[in-house]
């Protein structure tokens, strides 16, 4: 090879601009910073969630008293090249501003440390790129921020107005974050966006504070903290996950519609998971999480995502789905359901079992002092007695249930429940004490979500039982009261109900 490799590589940079050319004339810029109409405002009112953000910035500051805590909205992922994923902000970052849509990729909020009628308190500032003027060269030429390629930005006033927080250009931020660095302690949520991190570590070393690896413990127990603090969710918070899951029965609706084409298709799962693509599309900001649309044995592989396979008749299908809206706040419901729309003898057994499961859990969550962790338990003590009377276990269901059997968990490996906010496994930094081992509060929200998993090649099961799988997944809070609500009652789960909801939308 006699290639000259300094050649090539600047030649390979080059050739990024290989598509078109932008005219680069004073004629031409002057030309397009000219004649343009007013622009309407883009934001006009202060949204609803602004009443809550003192409060939780309140709450987020309050084991850091007197220091400045950088949290960045992340920044935009490369998908491959040149493109990138749709932008989804950090979940502590919509959390604590209450934004979450596509203009905020590379902002960043800061908890200034302040004291307020003498009470020690964070004050949260909102650095973002606002929108440039239309005799800028970012209006037209600039692919990431630019009003003619992105849309129309908000300016500083119009996002002030907006979440009520004080804002401030994303260029001012490293003076932000450099006064009275010293005196001042900073801490950042890491791994989120590269480059802030980076500014923050450059000023941490510059006022002689411990940054780098000195500085990883500090900030994981800011983690930690903003992990532990979306535990019990606000008032707000609890109407946005109802949303999301009504959002939710809408594409399940989609789905039965659907579900005859499915049968048809060479591709069937994936006729399910567009279905249901299409109304977290139309309905919210789009998936929570990636849709599992298993039918038959697919349903025993507990993260089916490939969706490729055809949809039997006479199969169940399990459906693992759920709706992020706007806010992105989301859902996560599993429904399974008879292709055919009535359930066989063996699938309504196994349904049942489930079902049973999942009542069991609920009612043990709404007991005084219930543990998150108790209700897991609850859900196994059904699963194993059902498993002894069809003769399945190879032991006692007192024995499985013991820590030193389990045999039971061989047909339902995953937990029951895990926290559902913003994200689907939310506050999954919590500390063990504050998550498994808490005694449940007013405003968690948690899934129950049980199943019974027969694998195809299962020779410890009858034959009756193999290729059968089944999760029923709901969505509950906890109320003031201790009792606990289903977010998702109003999507059937009983298999009355389910046939019912099925012939109902078939006959429309
Ligand atoms: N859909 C993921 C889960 O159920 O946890
Ligand atoms: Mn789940
Ligand atoms: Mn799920």
């Amino acid at each position: 090879m006699t290639n000259n490799t300094d050649e090539t590589t600047k030649d390979l940079a080059e050739r990024g601009s290989n598509r078109s050319h932008r005219p680069n004339s004073a004629a031409f810029k002057e030309f397009m910073g000219s004649n343009w109409g007013e622009r309407p405002p883009l934001l006009t009112e202060t949204a609803p969630v602004a009443q809550y953000l003192a409060s939780r910035h309140h709450e987020a500051g309050a084991p850091f008293a007197g220091e400045r805590l950088v949290i960045p909205a992340g920044s935009l992922k490369t998908r491959s090249n040149d493109t990138d994923y749709r932008f989804r902000a950090h979940s502590a970052f919509a959390h604590l501003t209450g934004l979450g849509g596509e203009m905020e990729p590379d902002s960043v909020l800061v908890l200034e440390p302040v004291e307020e009628d003498g009470q020690v308190t964070h004050q949260g500032v909102l650095y973002f790129q606002p929108r440039a003027s239309r005799s800028s060269e970012e209006f037209y030429a600039d692919s990431r921020y630019g009003e003619f390629w992105v849309g129309a930005r908000p300016s500083l006033d119009e996002m002030e107005l907006f979440t009520g927080l004080k804002c401030a250009p994303i260029d001012t931020l490293k003076d932000a974050l450099a006064k009275d660095a010293g005196l001042v302690q900073l801490r950042v949520l890491p791994q989120v966006d590269a480059t802030v991190e980076a500014l923050v570590n450059e000023v941490r070393v510059q006022a002689g504070l411990p940054a780098g690896a000195d500085a990883v413990a500090q900030d994981a127990a800011l983690v930690e903290h903003l992990s532990e603090l979306r535990l019990q969710k606000d008032q707000f918070e609890v109407a946005e996950l109802q949303r999301a899951v009504d959002a939710t029965a809408l594409g399940f609706e989609r789905i039965i519609r659907e579900l005859p084409r499915a049968v048809g298709h060479r591709r069937g799962e994936r006729v399910i998971e567009g279905a249901f693509a299409t109304a977290a599309r139309e309905e919210g900001n789009g998936l929570g999480y990636e849709t599992i649309a298993a039918a038959g044995n697919h349903a025993n592989t507990l993260h089916w995502m490939d969706n490729s396979g055809q949809v039997p008749a006479d199969a169940l299908v399990l459906v693992d789905a759920g709706v992020e809206i706007d806010s992105l706040y989301t859902a996560d419901i599993t429904r399974t359901l008879p292709v055919s729309g009535k359930f066989g003898p063996t699938q309504a057994k196994v349904y049942q079992a489930v079902l049973d499961a999942a009542e069991a859990a609920l009612v043990r969550a709404g007991e005084p002092g219930c543990r998150f962790r108790d209700v897991h338990q609850a859900a196994m003590e059904v699963i194993a007695q059902r498993l002894e009377e069809w003769g399945i276990l190879p032991v006692t269901a007192a024995e499985s249930l013991a820590p030193e059997g389990q045999q039971h968990r061989r047909w339902m490996p995953h937990g029951t429940s895990h926290h559902l906010g913003l994200d689907v496994h939310d506050c999954a930094q919590a500390r063990q004490e504050m998550y498994q081992d808490a005694v449940l509060q007013p405003g968690m929200a948690f899934t129950i979500e049980p199943g019974l998993y027969f694998r195809a090649d299962d020779l410890a099961v009858p034959a009756e039982f193999r290729g059968i799988g089944v999760r029923i997944e709901d969505d509950v809070v906890v109320e003031a009261d201790g009792s606990v609500r289903r977010l998702s009652e109003d999507i059937p789960r009983t298999i009355a109900d389910v046939e019912d909801w099925m012939a109902r939308i078939w006959a429309q």
